[in-house]
């Protein structure tokens, strides 16, 4: 036993620990305004920003405390402040860096404990819907971000021709879309094209509806509970599949359907949460995060569906084309990428 190895080791359980414990301080704050209330950069005592949110001072102190010890905010005579890099990534919602909002869906993985349990010593199946509903708005925002900084600038444009399409007036699907922050995004870009918005959980389809509604894109899009392999439309120029392929039960199912409703020029976008093939490429912090979380989420709603074939978060592209091209489909290329996601074009 190696003293200095195990030092080393119980060093890293503690920071993970107070890491899990910060994440429910910063959900806590995100709700509280904690954070917005800070967000322009002026000092504060504990006081001032418990008046200011109508928290208990107490409560407000030690809270103030964690994020100090934590780094989050800085702590000079007496007062507290948020520096401008942490308001980016935990008080301006619009920022691409904006992560106070989607660290709710970690919640889900306490909040669920018991059904995993359940899960992994039974069938392994969790459907998305049996989950607390933190998962389903911490999964919008969680994504969002990313989506609004990448998805009409960065990832449309490297998919070939699909941007001239959508301006001058495109069909588009876009599978297992959740609360439709993608669609939203899409057709607040491109207002000649028409959307179908489809997602299996019903709750979802009625919050995009609204989402839809309130950025007054609603007129180009429909949103209908519909599960990957069974939506009607026909005749799609690009249907996407946003973060969701590899929460399916049966993705080669779905990839097949796809095939049947594309367009004979028409593409797949596929983006999938960043991996390489092999675990020892996912030995990373991103892996290290979607292995952990897709135990609880991804792999389980898989294995609740027929087929069951349970890609997990850390699929990676080798075991994508093998989908693609089971379904049908003859090229499938790595368009571009981000830190966080593979983004791939699959044509017929
Ligand atoms: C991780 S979430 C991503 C949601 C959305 N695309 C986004 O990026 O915000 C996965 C979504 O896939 C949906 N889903 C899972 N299996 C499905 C299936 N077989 N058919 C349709 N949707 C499915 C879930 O309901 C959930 O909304």
């Amino acid at each position: 036993m190696d003293e200095s190895k195990l030092a080393e080791f119980m060093g890293r359980l503690v920071t993970d620990m107070g890491g899990a414990a910060m994440v429910a301080s910063i959900i806590v704050g995100e709700e509280l305004g904690l954070y917005r209330a800070m967000s322009d950069g002026r000092p504060m005592s504990a006081d001032e920003l418990a008046a200011a949110t109508g928290c208990h001072p107490r409560l407000v102190l030690e809270w103030l405390n964690a994020q100090a010890a934590s780094g989050y905010v800085e702590f000079v005579d007496d007062t507290y402040r948020l520096p401008e890099e942490q308001a980016l990534a935990l008080a301006v919602e619009d920022s691409p860096v904006y992560v106070a909002g989607g660290v709710g869906v970690l919640a889900t993985l306490f909040l669920d404990k018991d059904k995993q349990v359940a899960a992994m010593r039974g069938d392994g199946a969790i459907s998305w819907g049996d989950h607390h509903p933190c998962l389903f708005d911490g999964t919008e925002r969680f994504f969002r971000p990313g989506y609004k900084a990448n998805l009409v600038s960065t990832w449309l444009p490297a998919v070939d021709g699909a941007v001239a399409k959508l301006e001058s007036g495109a069909r588009v699907a876009d599978v297992g879309c959740g609360h439709g922050a993608s669609t939203v995004l899409l057709a607040e870009a491109f207002p000649a094209s028409q959307f179908f918005g489809f997602d299996f959980h019903g709750p979802s389809i009625d919050a995009a509806r609204e989402r839809a509604a309130a950025a007054g894109v609603a007129d180009r899009i429909t949103f209908t509970a519909a599960a990957a392999d069974a939506y009607e439309e026909t005749g799609l120029d690009l249907i996407c599949f946003f973060d969701c392929l590899h929460d399916m039960g049966d993705p080669v199912g779905a990839a097949r359907h796809a095939y049947e409703a594309l367009a004979d020029e028409g593409a797949v976008l596929l983006v999938e949460p960043f991996a390489g093939d092999r675990l020892e490429d996912n030995c990373n912090p991103v892996g290290r995060m979607y292995y952990a979380a897709s135990t609880f989420i991804c792999t389980p709603n898989s294995l609740s569906q027929d087929v069951g074939r349970a890609l997990g978060a850390q699929a990676g592209e080798a075991r994508l084309r093998e989908v693609f091209a089971e379904a049908g489909f003859s090229s499938l290329r790595r368009a571009t990428e981000t830190p966080f996601n593979l983004i791939l074009e699959a044509r017929k």
